[in-house]
Order: structure tokens, then sequence, then C-alpha cells
């Protein structure tokens, strides 16, 4: 906060002039009352009506004068209030894109989307008018108060009486009401993501039927955030009567002590007038700061909530002895015993060795959930490795540069991700300039731009969320047309011709073949069909590679990828029979 106040400090200073000068003129209108009513007792026969004029002139002018400063200070806390949003907006948004894999594998999106929103959203209403008021009622307080004292010391002591109690009522609820609009911000995260699962798994939710117990789930949920917030609500509504009547108080006194006063001449008529016009001032910064409180404790529930994000560290980011010389990679890929693991969790890889040379293409094969796709991130630094475990091009992966590592690998992920836009800005996805024929040609190379033409929109395509209007298989093949049009040093294909048939994925292979000999390619897959021409098959079981070998030599005895190739040889024949 102090770093966003620094950074508009003339903006503030301006502002918080302008709230002295309205505060001025509207504290000097009793005043000229007073005058007034003074002039009227003392000088009742002579006074003219041309006097009087005066007055009411003046207390017109006072009047449009605040009025005209208080509508620029406003506006300048409106756009003041409007910028900072934007800035922590953008830097939220910049540090989340910095945040590593896992760290979006721990927070839920529904949470990190309502604090990017809502909590946003309440700060800004938090400087926009939280802060005025409070700077604007400090002020007036004080200023009138000094008035009143010269007024009246006994009289603005006794009417004033009220306010200390008013002072700890607000200092005990502002906890309170911080506290609940924390849980009823998360309970709106709560909300929010169990909407946001659903939207996603809409299909999911549908084939199983499960509408009513999600229906049933998310009433649960709403059901709590009710009740959070008539919680919150009934204690504000406490607190606003009670901002009244603390007041109330005060004024009876004035009229009861102030009356005596004015009796035994102790002050004048227009004294008395005078001061109950402030007295009445000050009831409402009074009640406004019941206001302000309930918006400084959103508020600041809510900062701490963004800053809960801006305060965590990025996990990966370039150590103090990265080499910024680096800027271009030959792609030579080495684990040098490397062992892995998951935070808190027992090993996934254990003892990898495995060097790939330059150009070359390894396939990986092994079961389920045995590590493959674990072994691929960290080619990428998607996880942090211990220092001396991996190397590119002989240099220790952490001493690379993060950008220059990663604009040059090409990954495929297992589950193939586009975004909600054409289909050709989602192929040329992370290329800053490419031709309508580049995109082509690498569409070309997935076996896709036959299909692609033959939709209506062809490249224009507009490719729903998550790429709904394409097929599984298409969706994979827009991957990796995207990922080989980066032209990459190193090709990551994370079981990329999952949702292909044999065939297509024969025609893909042949056609990569050239993109491939051009860059060191990791193949990963559960298929012996895609990995049996690659130069080198390592076959990986519980995080360790139990063998490896060309598809021939692996074949030549009575390995573990032979068993599997007899299976799947198998499965093949029988569903070729079938097919018949
Ligand atoms: N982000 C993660 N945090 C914790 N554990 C994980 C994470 N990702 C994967 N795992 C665990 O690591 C193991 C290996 O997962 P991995 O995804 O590497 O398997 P895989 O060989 O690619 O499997 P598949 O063939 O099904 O894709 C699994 O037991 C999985 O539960
Ligand atoms: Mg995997």
């Amino acid at each position: 906060m102090a770093h966003y106040a620094a950074q508009h400090k003339w903006m503030i200073f301006v502002c918080t002039v302008m709230v002295f000068l309205t505060n001025i003129a509207i504290l000097v209108s009793p005043w000229l009352l007073k005058l007034l009513i003074n002039d009227l007792e003392k000088n009742f026969a002579t006074i003219t009506q041309r006097e009087i004029t005066y007055y009411a002139a003046g207390l017109l002018g006072l009047a449009l004068v605040a009025g005209v400063f208080r509508f620029g200070y406003r506006r300048l806390i409106g756009g003041l209030a409007v910028r900072i949003e934007y800035d922590l907006r953008n830097n939220l948004f910049q540090h989340l894109q910095k945040m590593s894999k896992s760290y979006f594998d721990d927070e839920s999106t529904g949470d990190l989307m309502s604090r990017a929103t809502n909590d946003l959203e309440s700060i800004r209403r938090l400087i926009g008018f939280a802060i005025v008021f409070i700077v604007d009622s400090t002020v007036f307080f004080f200023m009138a108060l000094v008035i009143m004292l010269q007024i009246d010391v006994k009289l603005t002591l006794l009417a004033l009486l009220p306010y200390p109690l008013l002072a700890i009522v607000v200092q005990q609820m502002t906890g309170r009401l911080h506290d609940m609009y924390e849980t009823i911000q998360e309970g709106f995260a709560d909300m929010n993501t169990k909407v946001q699962e659903n939207l996603l798994g809409a299909r999911i939710v549908k084939a199983y039927n499960l509408e009513r117990r999600e229906l049933q789930d998310f009433d649960q949920r709403s059901q709590r955030f009710v009740d959070l917030n008539r919680v919150f609500y009934r204690l504000e509504a406490i607190l606003f009567p009670l901002f009244r009547l603390l007041p109330g108080i005060g004024t009876i006194i004035l009229l009861w002590v102030g009356g005596i006063h004015v009796m035994e001449a102790k002050i004048t008529i227009g004294d008395f007038v005078a001061f109950t016009a402030y007295l009445a001032m000050l009831t409402r910064p009074m009640i406004m700061l019941g206001f302000i409180i309930n918006r400084f404790a959103q508020g600041s529930a809510s900062m701490d909530r963004i800053y809960a994000i801006l305060d965590t560290p990025s996990l990966i980011t370039d150590g103090p002895d990265v080499r910024h010389d680096i800027s271009q990679i030959r792609g030579e890929v080495e684990f040098r015993n490397l062992t892995f693991s998951y935070p808190n969790l027992p090993p996934i890889l254990k003892n990898i060795n495995l060097k790939i040379p330059v150009g070359s293409t390894v396939a990986i094969i092994g079961s389920t959930g045995c590590g493959k796709s674990t072994l691929a991130n960290l080619i990428p630094r998607i996880f942090n490795v211990e220092v001396g475990s991996l190397f590119i091009d002989g240099i220790d992966i952490c001493q690379l540069p993060l950008k220059t590592l990663r604009s040059q690998i090409g990954v495929v992920q297992q589950e193939a991700f586009l975004f909600s836009d054409l289909l050709k800005n989602n192929i040329a996805f992370g290329v800053d300039v490419t031709s309508e024929t580049e995109i082509k040609a690498s569409a070309h190379s997935v076996d896709l731009l036959a299909q692609i033409d033959e939709f209506p929109d062809q490249l224009e395509t507009f490719v729903g969320e998550k790429g709904k209007t394409l097929s599984g298989g298409q969706r994979q093949r827009t991957a990796i047309a995207r990922a080989i049009l980066t032209h990459p040093k190193i090709l990551i294909l994370d079981d990329a011709f999952a949702s292909v048939d044999t065939h297509t994925e024969d025609t893909i292979l042949q056609r990569l073949a050239q993109v491939m000999s051009n860059s060191t390619t990791i193949i990963i897959s559960h298929r012996v069909s895609t990995v049996k021409s690659a130069d080198l098959i390592v076959i990986l079981e519980d995080g360790e590679i139990v063998e490896r070998g060309t598809h021939l030599e692996l074949l030549a005895h009575d390995s573990h990828y032979a068993k599997i190739h007899q299976r799947q040889l198998l499965v093949e024949e029988i569903e070729a029979m079938e097919t018949i």
C-alpha cells in the first residue's frame, strides 16, 4: 500500500489540499451564521436587508466552493483508485504467470479467480471511498473541534462525551468485521471453485447424471455463503443505529448545558446556534466512520488475500549463478544419477542416467504412472531438480537462463490445452511473426491441413475454450503443430499420439522426420508403434530405467519391451480380425 501511495504522492497531495479547502468552506458557514445571529441580536433595529443578503450570498458562495472542491477530489481519488486497481491487477497477473506448476497444483483456480476479481474490486472501493472519508472526516473532526473549543470548552467536552465510547465500539468491531469478511471471501472462493469445476466438467457431470448431487453440493456452499453474509450484515445493522444513538446523546447534552450557558450569558445565541450546527455536522463523519470501518474491514481483508499471492515467491527462477551469456542451446540432454520426488512424497524417479545426443530421438515407454511425464517435465524446468543431476549441453540446467531454456523447447503436453482463439492463433501461439504458409506447413506436418481445409472457416475457425470444437486427435495435432512451429532444439512429445490412430501416427512421424532430425526429440508413449524407429528406446518402470536399446536390439532378447511388443501385436491382430 505504501508503495502505491509513494507512486502517486502528488495526486494524494493535491487531493489532501482539496479536502482541507472543502472542509474550511464547510466549517466557515456556521461561523457566518453565528455572526449573522449576533448581528441580528445586537443591531436588531439598524440592520438592513442588504446586510442580510450579504450573509446569505456568503453562505451560498461557501457551499459552492465546498461543492467544487469536493467534486475535484472525489474525481481524482476515483481515478486514482481505478489506476491502483489496474496496477495491482497487472502485478497479480504478472506474478501468477511466473508461478511454478506446483503452485497451481496446490491452489484452486476458483480461489485465484475470486481474488483477482472480487478482492481487487473491494480494494478499489477501499481506496476510492474509504480513504476519502477517513481523510475527510478526520480533517473535519479536528477543525470542528478547535472551533467548538473556542466557543465553549466545557460544552465541547460534555457534548463530545459519548464519542470515546463510539471509538471503543468502532475499535472492537473492526477486528471482528475484518475476520468475518475474510471468511466471507473464502466462502465466495469456495463457491467459485464449484462453479468453475462444474463448467469445465459439465460433460462428465451430465454423463454421470450428477446434476442433482452437484446442485445439492453447490446449494450447501451457497447457503454457507448466505449465512456468513447474514451474520456480517446483522453486525453491521447493529452498528449503524449505534452510530446515530451516541451522537444523539451528545445533542441532548448540548441542548441542556448549552441552553443554560446562554441563559447565564456565558455564550451568545449565535454561538449556541453555530455550536449546534458543528455538532450536527460531526454526526455525519461519525456515521461515515461506520461505513468506513466496514469498507476498511473488507478492503484490508482483500488486501491480505492479494498479498498472500504476491508474497509467495516463484520457486522456479533464475538463480544467482545463472549464465546470462547463453542465449542458444544445442539440445543435448543428460540426466546424471537423477532422483526426483514431488514435495513431501517418496521419490518418483530414481537413479536416472541417460544421455541424449544432439539431434537424436529417444523414446520412453512404460506403464501408466511410472514417471514418464514427470521425467519430461524436468527438461523445461517445470519442476526443479537437484543441482548436478540434469544437464543441457553439459551445463547444469539450474545455470541456464529460464527464458533461453524454455524458448527453445517445444513441449506437447499429455493433455493438449488450446486457448479460446482462432485455430491459426492456437497453432502460432508463442511465435511472434509467422506467415500463413508456415502455419499451413506445420499443420500439414501433423496431417491436419486436409481436415482444416474442410472446416467452413479453415484456419480462422474459432476454437472454443479447451478446444472443445475439435476432436481429441485434432486437438493433439494442433498442439504438435504449435510445438514444431517454434523450431525447437528439444522437442518433447508426451503421449502426443494417444488420440490418433496408428495409421495417422505413421504419416505424422514420417512427415516429422525432417523436423526431428533438426532437434533432439523425446517421445513418450505406451505404444510400440510410436517408438520403434527411435534411436534409443528406454523402458521406465517405477521410476527406474530397466532396459534400453534400439527396437531390434530389444527384440533380440527376452525383454519387457519384447513382451509389450508381443502383446500389442496380438491386440492389433484381434482388432484387425474384428474389422474384417
Ligand atoms: N504434480 C504432482 N504432484 C504430486 N505427485 C504427482 C504429480 N504429478 C504426478 N505425480 C505422481 O507421480 C507419478 C508419476 O506420474 P507421471 O505423470 O510422471 O506418470 P506417467 O508415466 O506419465 O503416466 P501416464 O502414462 O499415465 O501418463 C504418479 O504416481 C503421480 O501420482
Ligand atoms: Mg504421463
